[in-house]
């Protein structure tokens, strides 16, 4: 063969994988659009709901929390279904569970179905926010890793604003019926696109199907030897006799990696950012924008600087890297939380000039940014990337899980929270944690841009200290 007819197949091959990697990419991060309409689409019935059914406050909370109840459960079973029937099957169901849901949610006959509706929706968000993160980090290349996970996030925000502005359309005819379920398309668009995606290559090596493995990393890689240098890598790290739970008890460099996984999940929620976003509105009624036009587009400007914050993280965290991004979000965060408590202190006292409303507003926003550009993306980022292959399943279901459980915790205690200590003391509490968490960050992060999931297990393995395990 001529060096030039050489060129050209290395160029087409090229090509090739990019494209085969632009649709994986695409395709998994629709998972992340139903998290996010799923998470912001209740918000806006909610109301309606209730008036139509006549729900007292109690009632309303179990429709809300159904959703985050079912998704803890949803995030444990995807770790058996991940591990026994892959990540593609895995994905394929949390689509199937998520349309089922729609429908049954917007046909409900009574709250009841509602109720049991809304837990099915979490069980597909649970498993969908548990596998798409995973498939994502497997089948992309390190260098792009990062941003690849960013892509997920910044889908997810997509879904939370197109939910806002679903909303507030159907809001003036009413019909919550149409807005639960008009959800399902993006349901069946997930279906559609996962069943032409080939399972992860590391999930068919830990079932011995090595040749399917191969034929996988041939699609993504440029040439056959990196793909059969990435499979020998694969190989290596399933040299480790046990797996999961039996491993956990008996490593303890897997358990490091498993608190590491928790600890990240409970700092991403501790930051406040879920009562933030629900809470938004109401801040911004104070500053006076209380027409229906004026809270719609307050609210659709938090879902906006949500979504156009997360552009940050995606260009930074495959150059700056992960940890830079990670403590100049907090440092935002703890700041913008500082001056929402000293706008509600005067605002309380009721000695605030005009101005504090407008000011509580603008920090609001840039928490939101600090969240985005930050924790957001970057906490499921190093999630799917510090636990070792024969404990992957196990150690992304427990950091899942908590992600779901402190977010139900911090919704559940924000509002008496707020009737003991004041708004003031709230938000300084929130503002104390996101400072108290560039401590962690410093302390107890690893920086993973650009290093390959076979390196940081390696490293973790060899008892390196879990801020070093990427270097
Ligand atoms: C978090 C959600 C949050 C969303 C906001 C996600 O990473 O896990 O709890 O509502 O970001 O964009």
């Amino acid at each position: 063969m001529s060096s030039t007819e050489n060129s050209q197949d290395v160029a087409a091959r090229k090509k090739r994988t990019a494209k085969v990697r632009l649709f994986i990419y695409c395709a998994a991060g629709m998972a992340g659009l139903l998290f996010g309409l799923d998470q912001g689409v209740i918000a806006g019935a909610l109301p309606f709901i209730s008036k139509e059914w006549g729900l007292d406050s109690l009632t309303q909370e179990w429709v809300v929390s159904s959703m985050m109840l079912g998704a803890a459960t949803g995030a444990l079973a995807a770790s058996f279904l991940a591990k026994e029937i892959g990540r593609r099957k895995s994905l394929l169901f949390g689509a199937a569970v998520f349309i089922c849901g729609c429908f049954m949610s917007g046909l409900a006959p009574n709250v009841t179905v509602l109720i049991a509706a809304r837990l099915a929706l979490g069980i597909s968000i649970g498993v969908a926010s548990y596998t798409a993160p995973l498939y994502l980090a497997e089948m992309a290349e390190k260098n792009s890793r990062g941003k690849v996970i960013s892509g997920y996030q910044l889908m997810v925000t997509v879904g939370i604003l197109a939910a806002f502005i679903s909303d507030t359309f159907f809001s003036y005819t009413g019909s919550w019926r149409t807005m639960l379920t008009i959800i399902c398309i993006p349901g069946f668009i997930l279906f559609g696109t996962v069943l032409m995606l080939p399972d992860s290559p590391q999930w068919f090596a830990t079932k011995g199907r090595f040749e399917e493995a191969k034929a996988v990393l041939e699609k993504l890689h440029e040439t056959n030897e990196a793909a059969a240098a990435e499979l020998a890598d694969i190989k290596d790290t399933l040299k480790v006799k046990q797996a999961g739970w039996s491993l956990f008890k008996v490593n303890k460099n897997v358990r490091r990696a498993v608190f590491l996984g928790i600890m990240l999940q409970a700092m991403q929620q501790l930051t406040g950012i879920n009562v933030i976003m629900y809470y938004a509105p109401k801040i911004f009624g104070l500053a006076g924008f209380s027409t229906t036009e004026e809270q719609m587009i307050a609210t659709v400007l938090v879902g906006s600087v949500n979504v156009l914050a997360t552009f940050i993280a995606i260009g930074m965290v495959d150059r700056a890297g992960r940890k830079p991004a990670l403590k100049i979000g907090f440092t935002v965060m703890a700041l913008s939380m500082a001056a929402v408590a000293v706008c509600m202190g005067m605002l309380q006292a009721g000695s605030a000039p005009s101005w504090v409303p407008y000011v509580a507003a603008g920090m609001t926003m840039m928490m939101i940014a600090g969240f985005a550009m930050s924790a957001g993306p970057v906490v499921w980022m190093l999630c799917s990337e510090i636990q070792p292959l024969k404990s992957r399943e196990f150690g992304i279901a427990c950091s899942t899980m908590t992600n779901w459980i402190t977010c139900a915790i911090v919704g559940a205690t924000f509002l008496s929270l707020i009737d003991t200590l004041g708004s003031a003391n709230t938000f300084w509490v929130y503002a104390g944690l996101n400072a108290f968490f560039i401590v962690l960050t410093v302390a107890f992060i690893p920086e993973t841009k650009g290093v390959s999931l076979e390196d940081i297990e390696k490293n973790l393995m060899s008892g390196k200290k879990l801020r070093n395990i990427g270097c």
